[in-house]
């Protein structure tokens, strides 16, 4: 019996290359984490650099591979190995037999990996310490798996304005704004134990410039564009328009973290047991923006916890603000037409918004009984920012979750990121950090806000076709 140690997936997959090159069959080779120790038994030198075998292997057997390549079970490396073995000598369609003991177990194992990864996404809270007159941002986590170096890279993005550090049991995982650094596991008592963002936020908020306040129509009803380019400063006017979103955008993404989220209102105690039932009951009582204190209720998702399609709207709408659910309104009405269209059952998808409660502005209208419309306003970055916590906690909870459909351009932003418009990424399957299918299409009110018959059953046919993909 030949004995190797492995380090991590592509340690693994160099080394299975090589098994397989030189033919030793599974039962003949132990494949262990390698733990820093040496060996009792030492690896296999004598196998032959010179055969490594090239056969091609799926792209979905690599990346089942190296999803599993996280999980504890000290035998994953033993049951991949066995697994691509009997891919290349036995049954090149291996994968495709969900029954096979093997292949149920890779299954199972990529599932409990990508839950225990949305549940770090989700759950992880820095706390603020100070050190040498410099900020850092530390959170303690536990989880199930071995997961930093899968995660890591979704905080370097999200929170790439700030120095942190992620600790867990396993390895610790820093950033300095540049690079992503490893470091051995600590214990809990290494995390600092108090939280003083929210002060920070404000302070912060209170005290700068916000270029989400440059009002360009009050600017131009000022003083006439044309008289502009005859202002010392009308160089830079342009610069300012254009660069006015990016810099909102940049702004709150070096910030976030600072900002007083619906993350407040999750108990962090509750977390390990947390149900869609559980969050739902948190997020009644969330008042981390403004939108709470005008709107009937906060309109949580809806549908089944097994569901494996999940369709992200905008925020809840008049009817949908008074009734508790998503999409029970005119736009929802065009929704569940699209559905059964696309051939899906509404009741086993999972319907939620980006945005909890319904932003809105109140006018006269004497058509209505008390004399006032509750008209639609788009969240902004700020808010869908502050409201995301609620998303990404029902994701974690959707274990079996395979498409993820985003309804609109919020939606699309939320998820994609800035810079993302419905016509241009709409139709297609895209990986993103929440899902390795992501789809995003139109939302059914753009669909009822299209000025013309033609458009408006061109997008519809363009909904169920999406919808479709996610049916299948
Ligand atoms: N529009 C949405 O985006 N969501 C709803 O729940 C209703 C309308």
């Amino acid at each position: 019996m030949r004995t190797i140690q492995v380090k991590d997936f592509d340690d693994w997959r160099s080394k299975a290359r090589k098994l397989i090159g030189n033919q030793v069959p599974p039962s003949e080779v132990q494949l262990f984490d390698d733990d820093g120790q040496r060996s009792l038994f030492g690896d296999s030198p004598d196998l032959d650099e010179a055969s490594l075998a090239t056969f091609r292997v799926s792209k979905e057997f690599l990346s089942l591979a190296q999803s599993v390549g996280y999980h504890r079970d000290f035998n994953r490396w033993n049951l991949l190995y066995r697994a691509l073995w009997r891919i290349k000598n036995e049954q090149p369609y291996l994968l495709e037999i969900e029954t096979d003991v093997d292949v149920h177990r890779l299954i199972q194992m990529e599932k409990q990996v990508r839950r225990d990864a949305h549940k770090m996404k989700a759950f992880v809270r820095f706390r603020k310490v100070e050190r040498d007159d410099k900020e850092y941002f530390i959170a303690w986590h536990q989880p199930d798996h071995r997961i930093v170096r899968r995660v890591a890279p979704f905080f370097s993005r999200r929170f790439k304005g700030m120095n942190w550090a992620i600790l867990t049991p396993d390895e610790t995982v820093t950033w300095d704004q540049r690079e992503l650094r490893f470091g051995p596991g600590v214990t809990r008592s290494d995390a600092p134990g108090f939280d003083e963002l929210e002060d920070l936020w404000r302070t912060y908020y209170a005290n700068i410039f916000n270029p989400a306040r440059v009002k360009v129509k009050m600017m131009k009803s000022e003083m006439p564009v044309r008289y502009w380019k005859n202002l010392p400063e009308a160089d830079i006017i342009d610069d300012l328009l254009t660069d006015a979103p990016k810099r909102v955008e940049d702004m709150i993404q070096q910030h976030e973290g600072f900002e007083q989220t619906a993350a407040n209102f999750i108990k962090q105690t509750e977390i390990e047991s947390c149900t869609l039932a559980t969050l739902k009951e948190m997020a009644a009582e969330c008042t981390a923006c403004d939108l709470c204190r005008e709107s009937t209720q906060t309109v949580f998702g809806t549908g089944p916890v097994e569901a494996k399609v999940v369709l992200l709207g905008e925020q809840p709408g008049d009817q949908e603000d008074i009734k508790g659910t998503p999409f029970v309104g005119p736009a929802g009405k065009v929704l569940d037409q699209a559905i059964r269209s696309a051939g899906l059952n509404r009741s086993e998808l999972y319907l939620t918004n980006v945005v909890k409660h319904f932003k809105h502005v109140k006018t006269n209208n004497e058509d209505v009984p008390n004399g006032t419309k509750r008209l639609h306003q788009k969240p902004n970055a700020r808010e869908v920012r502050c409201c995301r916590p609620w998303f990404d906690a029902e994701w974690s909870c959707l274990n079996d979750a395979e498409f993820l459909v985003c309804l609109g351009e919020t939606a699309a932003k939320a998820i994609l990121g800035p810079g993302n418009k419905v016509s241009a990424v709409r139709g297609r399957i895209l990986a993103t950090d929440y899902c390795e299918k992501t789809i995003v299409t139109w939302h059914p009110a753009a669909i009822l806000r299209s000025p013309f018959e033609g458009q408006r059953q061109e997008k519809m046919r363009e909904l169920i076709k999406d919808l479709g993909l996610a049916g299948r």
